[in-house]
């Protein structure tokens, strides 16, 4: 067994990257597939909606990235393992400013890790920094979400540059696993036009995946730490967001 490892990335933020790395790692570990989440925001949304406290925690993925000891991982929840992180992460850019080949650091920690697990998740920040960077040449795989916005088409071309450069720079074997539409709201124009915009713009780069709809249940679920399936069991998204998981369970 050797994870395949998949980065959630957008530069921006508020398109539902955290949500989805938990809901997708949760049916993966439905699947039966060991999953191994990591926050790889200093925000530490994800280990939020893993029902931590991040200030509490005294070991953290930065310990693991900046001073190379073991990596913190907690086990079992919801089916999934999780590497934290907390607000000390954002001294990372800083601390590691001068080190040597620093976009290698979380893959050296992740190789440690990879045999144990069938997913690694890597839940990105919402900036271009080295954090990013760092997560995309770990990476096997990348899954990229993109709210059906307007706006968020005008991203997309910078998005796809940095993954470009990346795969040509760092990381020639990282795979583009696809485009997942979120925060759709049919009711909307807006909302209609940009998906067909990423549908013929963005099938050409890669799979992309159903559209998860704008539903408050997403936040109540991430409110009450917990993925959407536990919170709100019948939820039409649910279905969607097992689909996705059995995709991502294919990959090659
Ligand atoms: N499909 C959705 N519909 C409605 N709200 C959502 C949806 N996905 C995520 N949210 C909410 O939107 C906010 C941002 O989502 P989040 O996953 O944290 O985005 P990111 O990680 O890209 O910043 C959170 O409050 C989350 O609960
Ligand atoms: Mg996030």
């Amino acid at each position: 067994m050797s994870a395949s490892i998949i980065v959630f990335f957008n530069q921006s933020g508020g398109v539902g990257k955290t949500t989805l790395t938990q809901n997708i790692g949760y049916h993966l570990a439905q699947l039966k597939r060991k999953v191994l989440l990591v926050d790889l925001d200093p925000q530490s949304s994800l280990t939020t909606f893993m029902g931590l406290e991040p200030a509490d925690l005294d070991k953290t993925v930065y310990h693991a990235i900046v001073h190379q000891q073991e990596l913190r991982i907690l086990s079992n929840i919801h089916g999934m393992d999780l590497a934290p992180s907390n607000i000390i992460l954002s001294k990372a850019e800083m601390e590691l400013a001068g080190a040597i080949m620093r976009e290698l650091r979380l893959k050296q920690v992740l190789e440690k890790v990879q045999q144990e697990y069938d997913f690694i998740l890597i839940d990105c920040p919402p900036s271009l920094g080295i954090l990013s960077i760092m997560s995309l040449v770990a990476a096997t795989h990348v899954l990229i979400p993109i709210q059906t916005e307007f706006k968020a088409l005008k991203g997309t071309q910078m998005l796809l540059n940095t993954i470009l450069e990346v795969l040509n720079l760092a990381n020639r074997n990282l795979k583009i696993a696809g485009i997942v539409p979120t925060m759709y709201d049919g009711r909307t124009a807006q909302g209609e036009q940009s998906l067909k915009a990423i549908n013929e713009q963005l099938s050409k780069i890669g799979t992309v995946f159903p559209t998860i709809q704008r539903a408050t249940d997403f936040a109540n679920a991430s409110q009450n730490r917990k993925p959407l399936a536990l919170y709100s069991p019948k939820h039409p998204a649910i279905k969607l967001l097992q689909k996705i998981a059995k995709k991502l369970d294919n990959l090659s």
